[in-house]
């Protein structure tokens, strides 16, 4: 039987102010639409604006005939902040200020015109592991919490042995040997370096923020109601067993990417043509270039929606990837070179194009899934961002992975070590030793090929009916309802 309309599940959610979570939780918000939930989606302001400016995110959750709404919260900063990733924890900080009163606000039904059959009262809220706060407001107001952990579960498990590398005395690492085998973290005995550990572990992690707020988060895991991962079992069914230790109610629902396509298709209905949540205005014109590409010939180039470079670094891949005489597609976002300004992008990109126009291309931001699972890519040098990392393993392509924050050393040794799904360059930038791999990844296609077939293959298996994400989205869905009730 239906529920009545007041006692319509309704869930908040709240990703993370960057691309890739929010990504990530739009492709959720939308499987809970589809599972006739409402969702309210809730972005900061700035974010917001971008993907309105930059989507058609409107005309396509017409769709949910109303179940989805798109709301806003400032995140405390004036609108000229650059907002770069170097100021992460700054606009954590800033957004907390602002985000905890307006969702009292929300929660008491005082916001978004809740209480009506057109939007019944939230009850039930889904917020990014960083949000721990979040949490304190919610059992303030009796509303169920679940966690989305949108970085690679293999990291989340190195997050929640931090503590006992302190403890043992492996952290702060010994005479900075970068090659030293951690030895502390279960399920991981031989495979990681120090070098593979997150970032911030070769900083002091007790004074460094970053750390202290992703030590927040793992200590407020174990008090939501769940907790959510973008995996799948056949990818990353130990490390699963491992952080289920700390979070019993788990929910392994990935690849989302692939999931909401599978559920839209399993439902007869059609993706509209072009589905964005960019940020940047997708390039679709290098759609055509690949049309006229070669099979699995290109290497596709990006590093995320986060990531700079330096001038020097951007010549040792300039270099690098010119000389190795393969095929390219490469983004390069506004801004991302450090020191090169914004206006001079557009003609820097123009030069760069005209350089290399016979077997090069180079875009602002494209539409990556497609790209990659286009029939013309044959590899990806890639930051190892825990999207970009999916992205890639649905689509059977091995990757280059030049890791540089959050979770991407550790996703990284394993693309290379565990997965067998291509090279690390981790720690070095170096022109000659780019060629080379480019020229492996490329030429030597066939020492990837059966690892990513298969972990593609089980990646569809997963979302399928009787998959283990299929099995736990239903589980999801139907906890979500009982919550609500
Ligand atoms: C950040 C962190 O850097 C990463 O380590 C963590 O795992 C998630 O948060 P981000 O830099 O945004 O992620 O990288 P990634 O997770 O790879 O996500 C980038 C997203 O942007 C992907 O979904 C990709 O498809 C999309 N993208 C990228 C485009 O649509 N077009 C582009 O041109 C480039």
């Amino acid at each position: 039987m239906d529920h009545p309309d007041e006692l319509v599940p309704h869930v908040l959610i709240f990703p993370l102010p960057i691309q890739s979570p929010v990504n990530s939780m739009l492709k959720l918000a939308e499987l809970l639409c589809l599972a006739g939930l409402h969702v309210t989606f809730l972005n900061t302001k700035h974010n917001h604006n971008r993907l309105l400016r930059c989507t058609n995110i409107h005309s396509r959750l017409d769709q949910y005939q109303g179940r989805f709404h798109l709301e806003n919260v400032d995140d405390g900063l004036p609108d000229e902040d650059p907002r770069t990733a170097e100021q992460f924890t700054e606009i954590l900080d800033s957004l907390q200020s602002v985000a905890e009163p307006f969702l009292t606000e929300v929660l008491s039904g005082e916001r978004f015109s809740c209480n009506s059959s057109k939007r019944p009262p939230v009850t039930c809220i889904i917020a990014d592991g960083l949000y721990y706060y979040v949490l304190d407001v919610a059992e303030e107001m009796g509303i169920p919490f679940i966690f989305f952990e949108t970085i690679s579960p293999c990291c989340l498990w190195v997050y929640m042995c931090i503590p006992k590398l302190i403890e043992t005395g492996e952290l702060p690492f010994k005479g900075n040997d970068l090659d030293a085998e951690v030895k502390s973290i279960p399920g991981m005995e031989g495979l990681l370096r120090c070098r593979d550990l997150p970032d911030f572990c070769r900083r002091d992690c007790k004074a460094d923020r970053g750390a202290q707020l992703v030590m927040e988060e793992i200590r407020n895991i174990p008090r939501a109601a769940g907790l959510i991962l973008n995996t799948f079992e056949a990818l990353e069914g130990p490390f699963l067993s491992h952080i289920h230790s700390q979070a019993p109610n788990l929910y392994a629902i990935g690849p989302l990417q692939l999931h909401l396509k599978t559920k839209l298709a399993a439902q007869s209905r059609e993706l509209p043509a072009a589905v964005s949540n960019s940020f940047w205005v997708e390039d679709a014109s290098c759609l055509c270039w690949l049309d006229s590409q070669p099979l699995k010939t290109v290497i596709y180039i990006s590093f995320g929606s986060l990531k700079n470079i330096t001038k020097d670094e951007f010549l040792e891949f300039w270099h690098g990837i010119v000389n190795s005489g393969q095929r390219f597609l490469w983004v390069i976002r506004p801004g991302s070179i450090n020191g090169q300004k914004l206006e001079q992008h557009d003609d820097f990109l123009k030069e760069l194009n005209e350089d290399t126009k016979e077997r090069g291309l180079i875009l602002s931001w494209v539409p990556q899934e497609e790209v990659i699972g286009h029939p013309a890519i044959g590899g990806f040098l890639t930051h190892s961002g825990w999207n970009s990392t999916l992205e890639s393993i649905i689509a059977g392509v091995p990757m280059i992975c030049w890791p540089c924050y959050v979770d991407q050393q550790v996703t990284s040794r394993l693309v290379s070590e565990t997965w067998t799904l291509g090279l690390d360059m981790k720690d070095t930038c170096n022109r000659s030793i780019i060629e080379k791999m480019v020229r492996d990844i490329i030429e030597r296609r066939c020492d990837f090929d059966q690892c990513a077939d298969k972990l593609s293959k089980l990646a569809r298996q997963s979302v399928a009916a009787g998959g283990s994400s299929h099995i736990d989205l239903d589980r999801l869905i139907g906890d979500i309802k009982k919550l609500s009730l």
